[in-house]
């Protein structure tokens, strides 16, 4: 089976990839011994997803691939946008992300919001980016307690449960990331 490592460690990310791609073996960055920070400096979602990736292409020359995620927020102009690990602060906790994003839009009528994923694939050197969204609105309280992140407070368009309130299986069928993944399993197929 071929490899393909997903630049990163977070254990949720990594099973959804492994079910929207079953004939690569997905490894972590733990599984080749990458232990350090991935730089992630940029100011875009495309710019991060390609910084990671090139990255671990550049210092394990193996295949990869990296994503990068913002939470984008109508009433608040886009925001948290590339900016949404570290909403709250450093410690990046979701806990804290999801509370002061709730104490933000207190009194807001307008909770539209919308997930955007980036992925950045380094196949035999040649670099490809995919795209995902997913359009919906956020919760006045946290519900559920599945997923990672902001899942508790976005509940996507067309339906009754926030992200959180899922399986792994329904949120990845139209969530941001499970779109892009989809894309670039068609790619793989093409090729
Ligand atoms: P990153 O791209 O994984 O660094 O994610 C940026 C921010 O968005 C972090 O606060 C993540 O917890 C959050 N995030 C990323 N993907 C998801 C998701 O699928 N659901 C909820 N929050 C997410």
């Amino acid at each position: 089976m071929k490899k393909l490592v997903f630049a990163t460690n977070n254990n949720h990310k990594l099973v959804e990839a492994r079910a929207l791609l079953p004939q690569y073996q997905i490894l972590s960055l733990a599984d080749i011994g990458c232990f350090e920070e991935l730089p992630e400096d940029q100011d875009t979602l495309a710019g991060n997803a390609q910084q990671k990736a090139e990255y671990v292409f550049r210092k394990f020359g193996v295949d990869c691939f990296a994503d990068d995620t913002g939470l984008e927020v109508d009433a608040l102009g886009g925001r948290p946008g590339v900016y949404s690990a570290r909403y709250a602060g450093p410690l990046r906790s979701a806990s804290d992300n999801m509370n002061k994003l709730l104490e933000e839009l207190r009194g807001h009528t307008d909770r539209k919001a919308a997930f955007k994923t980036v992925i950045a694939l380094y196949l035999g050197g040649a670099l490809t980016c995919f795209e995902g969204a997913v359009q919906g609105q956020i919760t006045d309280s946290l519900k559920g307690a599945s997923g990672f992140g902001y899942d508790p407070v976005f509940q996507p368009l067309g339906y009754q449960h926030t992200f959180g309130q899922m399986t792994e299986v329904e949120k990845n069928r139209l969530s941001h990331r499970g779109r892009a993944l989809e894309k670039m399993a068609f790619f793989f197929s093409e090729a």
